[in-house]
């Protein structure tokens, strides 16, 4: 086989360990001018431009960024396939934006024409705002799903996706049964599930659209296959979790629930999480589940603060989401720069490491997947982007005065959008040009 060897010369910078355990100076790697090697779709060699160079043939093919930003590829660990047209749906919290917004607009998924339309449309907008990775919810139809890993594999993209499970509290015209809703599943676990980069998410939207037999047989497919993932929501609002503690007076609150039936465990992604309490986080951790913090979404739906500290004391896997289209941008940088400011309101900080991490390996570790994707370490997947320091005159003035990375770093997630992201590569090959 022809080797694709390629090398790409710019600043580069990755996370390479959780700035709340070893500090902020241990958890990243800094080369001012770097060298980032690539071949058949993995990364060979990342180091010192001038040392590395030396190594190498002297024909390889280099591509110089002078002014330019690598990083790893952005993951996103929340976000809703079905919901890419309704970004921006005026006036209403969680169980209101439900039933006014998002099931009449999800509904239109049974169409596979429309699905594959809308499919196209979202992967493109991942890939512009420099997202290499997303756990995905699809809508109740599994065509929702087989539309998006299509798209997905033929880029040859890392992506996790799921069709919702929902079988009560949602109109007819979008609900399955506990039988179906198993079967459906079944059937696109047997067809994706570890085919090329692509894995399958047991998805049960939330505890009040699913019923007990549901729930049962979501917990049963975890335990049928090796290495699937869980994905749902948790504790955003507090009507639904009233909501919950009514549907299920017997659990001791909300967490329990998805405890009783089986549904926590390493690679299950619990989104929002905002009012969970100590010992639901203690809980999560304790089972190596993780939690999707979706600050966009979170303020957008009036929906509280997420409480990271906590999170970080009980070394609480967490990771960043989007959360569209109750978040209001696909770009993981403008979903930092709003985190900041939950962080702000709770009178703690955010630094760019850490916004850095939780963008990138934060999110692998969340996936557990954190040996091919979140950092630039030789062996794991070619999936990373080009970020422009003049993507906008704003931009270009302000790094200007920027001293150190650690500031350009926080400029570029507090203007950064998908501007920002001049290329994006996945397996090694350009999937997204500006
Ligand atoms: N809870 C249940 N479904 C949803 C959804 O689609 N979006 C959000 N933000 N929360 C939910
Ligand atoms: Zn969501």
């Amino acid at each position: 086989m022809p080797s694709t060897r390629k090398a790409y010369r710019a600043a580069i910078l990755h996370s390479i360990a959780d700035p709340a355990v070893v500090g902020i100076e241990a958890s990243y790697q800094y080369f001012e001018d770097g060298l980032l090697v690539t071949e058949n779709g993995r990364i060979s060699a990342l180091g010192h431009a001038t040392e590395l160079l030396a190594s190498l043939p002297a024909d390889i093919e280099v591509v110089h960024h002078k002014d330019a930003l690598i990083t790893p590829g952005f993951i996103d660990t929340h976000i809703h396939l079905p919901q890419t047209g309704m970004v921006g749906a005026y006036g209403e919290q969680l169980l209101d934006w439900l039933n006014t917004y998002t099931f009449p607009c999800e509904s239109q998924f049974a169409d596979k024409a429309h699905a594959e339309e809308v499919a196209g449309i979202f992967i493109k907008e991942l890939l512009r705002n420099g997202t290499t990775t997303a756990l995905v919810f699809g809508s109740v139809h599994p065509q929702s799903v087989d539309a998006f890993f299509e798209q997905a594999q033929k880029l040859d993209l890392r992506m996790i996706a799921g069709k919702v499970m929902m079988d009560r509290n949602a109109p007819d015209y979008l609900t399955d049964t506990a039988e179906s809703s198993y079967e459906q599943s079944k059937a696109l676990i047997e067809r994706w599930h570890g085919k090329g980069r692509l894995h399958y998410a047991v998805t049960p939207r939330f505890a009040p659209t699913s019923t007990p037999e549901q729930l049962t047989l979501a917990g049963q497919l975890l335990s049928e296959y090796p290495d699937l993932y869980m994905q749902t929501h948790i504790s955003e609002n507090l009507q639904e979790i009233e909501w919950v503690k009514e549907l299920f007076p017997e659990r001791k609150g909300y967490l329990d629930v998805y405890d009783h039936y089986q549904l926590l465990g390493e690679r299950s992604v619990f989104a929002h999480g905002v009012h969970l309490c100590d010992d639901e986080c203690a809980r999560l951790a304790e089972t190596g589940s993780a939690v999707a913090f979706c600050p966009t979404s979170n303020f957008f739906l009036g929906s509280g603060l997420f409480n990271l500290p906590m999170a970080e004391k009980h070394n609480l896997n967490v990771g960043l989401g989007t959360d569209v289209g109750a978040g209001t941008s696909f770009s993981l940088l403008h979903t930092l720069n709003e985190a900041y400011k939950v962080m702000q309101l709770q009178g703690a900080r955010l630094s760019p490491f850490k916004s850095l991490y939780l963008a990138t390996l934060g999110g692998a570790r969340a996936l557990r997947l954190e040996d091919r994707i979140g950092t630039l370490q030789p062996g794991t997947d070619a999936d990373f982007l080009v970020l422009d320091y003049h993507a906008t005159p704003l931009l270009s003035y302000r790094l200007q005065q920027a001293n150190n990375i650690a500031e350009t770093l926080f400029v570029l997630m507090t203007l950064g959008d998908d501007r920002t992201v001049l290329q994006t590569y996945a397996a090694g090959n350009l999937v997204h040009q500006r």
